[in-house]
């Protein structure tokens, strides 16, 4: 979603006239687009931003911004005003049009007055135009900001309340996208599956892009388990151009766990949804993400979540330690874990999954895969790399595929969750 909203802010510099600069000491703007889902992610940011006070003395007229996640929060706000008086441009997320106002305007005092608190205005940006990067992949919003305030998370603090965009809006950008030559949408949203817009939900929505001419695959970030239903379940199953990976956070095993963080379902309910995918989507490669040392997190709970781990099968997890960020509920319970043990237990959950992974990948050999290619490998010389269906990484020998071709990939050998192959005669 970052990585998106970076293609929007340079949107707006293009439409400038700026051109992108790999070279710092030649920028007249930079931008920091942050994040600031945990600590590290936003102690790395104020740190980088810091080490870049250097390139305003050689380019004075350099403007430096600050955007996105970390500084829409008050209190950030607040520090890099006060003491970090070099940087030019400090604004929340979702904000382009103060954006564009703040790079336009003339003085320091202008700039600074662009950052704004949510609850003034929901703000959906519509119309802008977007320098996309991705290759033949683009991005595409359906729903901004979150109201499931899971009691750990501060994105529902720094993107505010869920919007949906008008579906319509979507499914004409998806249009001009697969007509432009993208070969892979993604939807977007924290929570796409509570997508709601004047009568059409997520399921109508995956539907009518689905049904667009074109050969194309389909995907969506992020699901949330409370929500997933049959009917999307059916979509998926009934349109080939719809991809087979879900990605479905669970964050833990354990329901005491899992009521503490206000997820709203159960164990039971996640691995019976599972159960529900497979039985319809026999091939789904399903994702997710996981947490340890929640608060009040013990040993039994976290024995839960290896043991839903073994259970789930997945094809691959994103795994995080919790972090505390001011604000949300989580912060404020008195059981915090220690981090030697959140150390030991994220150690335990990586090398069981990994050696999931590895199993699962063994059944890919001698399978054909479908895979859009998307760059040259940096594992192998000679060699391409592309995701297949399921959005599993495949290397295979270079005999020629151009980047945004689907072919076919027989699959010789595999290390980790990387498929490798050769590609497969017509
Ligand atoms: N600490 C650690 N991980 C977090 N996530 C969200 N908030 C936190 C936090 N405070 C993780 C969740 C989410 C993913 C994007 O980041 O697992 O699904
Ligand atoms: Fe955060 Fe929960 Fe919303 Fe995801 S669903 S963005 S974890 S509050």
């Amino acid at each position: 979603m970052n990585l998106h909203d970076s293609e929007k802010i340079a949107g707006v510099l293009e439409g400038k006239g700026y051109l992108a600069t790999a070279d710092n000491t030649k920028a007249d703007v930079i931008v920091f687009n942050t994040c600031c889902i945990r600590h590290t992610a936003e102690r790395k940011a104020l740190g980088n931003i810091l080490a870049y006070k250097q390139y305003k003395a050689i380019n004075p007229k350099l403007i430096l911004a600050v955007v996105g996640c970390m500084s829409q929060q008050p209190e950030v706000n607040k520090l890099l005003s006060e003491s970090y008086p070099f940087v030019d441009i400090v604004l929340g997320t979702g904000n382009l049009d103060a954006f564009s106002k703040a790079i336009d305007a003339k003085t320091l005092e202008n700039r600074r007055t662009a950052w704004r608190r949510l609850d003034e205005k929901p703000i959906i940006d519509e119309g802008y135009p977007l320098a996309r990067t991705s290759g033949a992949n683009a991005w595409l919003d359906i729903t901004y900001g979150c109201d499931n305030f899971c009691s750990y998370c501060i994105v529902p603090h720094v993107r505010g309340r869920e919007r949906s965009r008008d579906a319509d809006i979507i499914v004409a950008e998806a249009s001009t996208l697969i007509e432009q030559g993208y070969k892979e949408i993604t939807l977007l949203g924290q929570n796409v599956n509570s997508y709601y817009h004047n009568g059409i939900d997520f399921a109508c929505l995956l539907e009518r892009v689905a049904e667009l001419d074109g050969d194309f695959r389909l995907r969506f970030l992020t699901s949330h388990p409370k929500d997933f239903s049959k009917k999307v379940v059916k979509v998926i199953a009934d349109n080939e151009k719809i991809s087979n990976y879900i990605h479905l956070p669970v964050q833990a095993g354990s329901n005491k766990v899992l009521a503490d963080m206000n997820r709203r379902y159960t164990r039971e309910h996640y691995l019976s949804l599972l159960k529900m995918i497979r039985d319809s989507i026999p091939k789904a490669g399903i994702t997710t993400d996981i947490m340890v040392g929640f608060p009040g997190e013990d040993d039994k709970d976290f024995q839960d979540t290896l043991d839903l781990v073994r259970q789930a099968r997945f094809s691959s997890a994103f795994t995080f330690k919790y972090s505390r960020r001011k604000g949300t509920d989580a912060d404020k319970m008195k059981e915090q874990v220690p981090e030697e043990v959140k150390k030991a237990r994220i150690r335990e959950l990586i090398s069981l999954q990994n050696q999931i992974t590895l199993e699962l990948s063994q059944d890919y050999i001698g399978q054909t895969v479908r895979v859009l290619v998307e760059d040259k490998s940096n594992r192998a010389k000679d060699t391409l790399c592309g995701r297949e269906d399921t959005g599993r990484l495949v290397n295979f020998e270079d005999v020629g595929n151009k980047v945004g071709d689907f072919c076919n990939v027989i699959v010789t050998h595999t290390k980790a969750s990387s498929l490798w192959g050769r590609v497969a005669s017509e």
